[in-house]
């Protein structure tokens, strides 16, 4: 299934599926780190930014915010979410901005949606284009051999008479350059349950083969994945955020 197809079938269940997200603990971090790091303007834009929580959150926090998402079921939810910004249906490995800003963001690893190695690295040079003079772009991100493959993530919730279950993990087979998302979802109503799944590969990289592609664009700082406080990465972890100064 492709992500934009992935998307469509998810885009009603999306925000129940993210319901346990703390968006305004991450938006709160990268702000933090947007103080320290970037230049002091406010333009941002959120890639891949779905139903657009995170917009909502850097709007309130004072940031003129836009989006962009390759699926717009996701963005006519975003819009109705944050009516002030404005969004626009592009793919992050090409994608144009009529104004430079100075904060790009990435969250939830969609950074991974980049569809192979190339495509990446012109996410990465589109990203350097669109960005003002010391702006930063900030992105989530697994090191592929790092990945877990028996581990996944589990959480339940109740909307509308049925209960749901979501279920997402990723999926390394220990060389190549992709990974799996593989995603369940099963919703029970009365005693009828119905399940969803999809496995979609997605890019992988180390971290290594990741900093080679930022190095011509940015200068890179990383810290270990937690958003309640900043802590440079101690170069064990494969979850980690990736904060990039362009030069
Ligand atoms: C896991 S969701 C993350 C949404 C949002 N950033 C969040 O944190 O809730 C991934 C999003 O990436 C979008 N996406 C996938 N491939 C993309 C691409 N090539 N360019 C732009 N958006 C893409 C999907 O449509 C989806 O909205």
């Amino acid at each position: 299934m492709s992500a934009n197809a992935l998307y469509t079938d998810l885009s009603d269940y999306y925000d129940l599926m993210c319901a346990d997200i703390d968006y305004q603990a991450q938006s709160n971090s990268i702000h933090r780190l947007h103080q320290i790091f970037g230049n002091s303007g406010n333009i941002h834009l959120d890639l891949a930014c779905g139903t657009g929580p995170h917009v909502r959150h850097f709007i309130d926090n004072g940031y003129q915010s836009s989006g962009l998402d390759i699926n717009q079921p996701m963005l006519d939810k975003a819009k109705i979410r944050c009516p002030e910004a404005q969004f626009s249906l592009q793919n992050m490995s090409e994608f144009k901005v009529t104004k430079h800003v100075d904060l790009i963001t990435c969250f939830l690893y969609s950074i991974h949606y980049c569809d192979g190695i190339n495509k990446l690295k012109e996410c990465l040079a589109s990203v350097h284009n669109a960005l003002n003079v010391g702006g930063i772009f900030c992105f989530n991100t697994v090191d592929k051999n790092k990945i877990d493959s028996d581990s996944f993530v589990e959480h339940t919730a109740t909307s509308e008479n049925s209960f749901f279950t979501f279920r997402s993990g990723w999926h390394y087979s220990g060389s190549g350059s992709k990974q799996l998302l593989k995603l369940s979802i099963e919703k029970t109503t009365a005693d009828k349950t119905l399940v969803w799944h999809d496995e979609h590969p997605m890019v992988a990289f180390s971290y290594t083969e990741l900093k080679e592609a930022l190095k011509p664009y940015f200068e890179i700082q990383i810290f270990e994945h937690d958003y309640d406080k900043i802590t440079l990465w101690a170069e064990r972890s494969g979850n980690a955020i990736f904060v990039c100064v362009k030069i």
